[in-house]
């Protein structure tokens, strides 16, 4: 299976994509965390990319392309969350994989409503160490602000502030939800309610797939 995972911030494309890729054994290709590696560790990616991630502005393709094209090389199963996030990448994603003769099998879109997308990323906490997502309100760790698998303390991404994601959602609006008409006049896009327990979820996407 070749899946992209689309919806706006915070509908759970991470939280659902990381058992997915894990339970289907697809390469899990991230490209929101890959750029925030790429931060930490001061790379040229990273030193680019920092002020459009932190005002929730989309980095520029060309960056996001050359990033993609390398991630991509050799993968034949493979689950993208965050990418492609724009017509542009939609077009430059089909043509990576035209080359490899691949194509992708489905594009599954979360819905979520915005003011739960709000509540969701204001209380949302990640393990700077191990990447684990949690949150305040429906997921918290067992220990207050502790990482439940690896203990470290747990960290608010700088995005997660209500500002930068009513930023986010618009850009969301504006750049990446015409890929719901690309990819319905090509027959892969699947809609899945995502509000509900994470279970419930979960197994709206397996019945999608299936
Ligand atoms: P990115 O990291 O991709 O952010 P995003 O798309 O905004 O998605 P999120 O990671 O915020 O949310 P999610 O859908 O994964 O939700 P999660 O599972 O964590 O991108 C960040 C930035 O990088 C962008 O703004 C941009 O600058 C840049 N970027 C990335 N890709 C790019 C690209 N292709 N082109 C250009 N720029 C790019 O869940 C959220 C919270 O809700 C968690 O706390 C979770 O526990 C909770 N939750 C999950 N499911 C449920 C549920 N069913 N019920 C209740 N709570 C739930």
């Amino acid at each position: 299976m070749r899946i992209v995972l689309l919806g706006p911030p915070g509908a759970g494309k991470g939280t659902q994509g990381e058992r997915l890729a894990r339970e289907l054994g697809l390469k899990r290709l991230v490209t929101g965390d890959m750029l925030r590696e790429a931060v930490a560790k001061g790379t040229e990616l990273g030193k680019k990319a920092k002020e459009y991630m932190e005002r929730g502005e989309l980095v520029p393709d060309e960056l996001i392309l050359a990033m993609m094209r390398e991630a991509l090389a050799g993968a034949d199963k493979f689950l993208l969350d965050g990418f492609p996030r724009n017509l542009a990448q939609a077009e430059a994603l089909d043509r990576m994989l035209g080359e490899m003769g691949l194509d992708l099998t489905h594009v599954l879109l979360l819905d979520v409503p915005d003011e739960e997308i709000v509540r969701r990323l204001t209380a949302r906490r990640v393990c700077p160490r191990c990447g684990a997502v949690y949150n305040l309100i429906t997921n918290p760790p067992k220990e207050d602000g502790k990482c439940d698998r690896c203990g470290a303390e747990l960290v608010q991404r700088p995005d997660d502030t209500e500002e930068v994601v009513r930023k986010r959602l618009e850009v969301y609006k504006a750049q990446t939800e015409p890929l719901v008409d690309y990819y319905s006049k090509k027959g892969l896009l699947v809609r899945v309610n995502g509000v509900g327990s994470l279970d419930e979820v979960y197994e709206r996407i397996r019945a999608a797939l299936s």
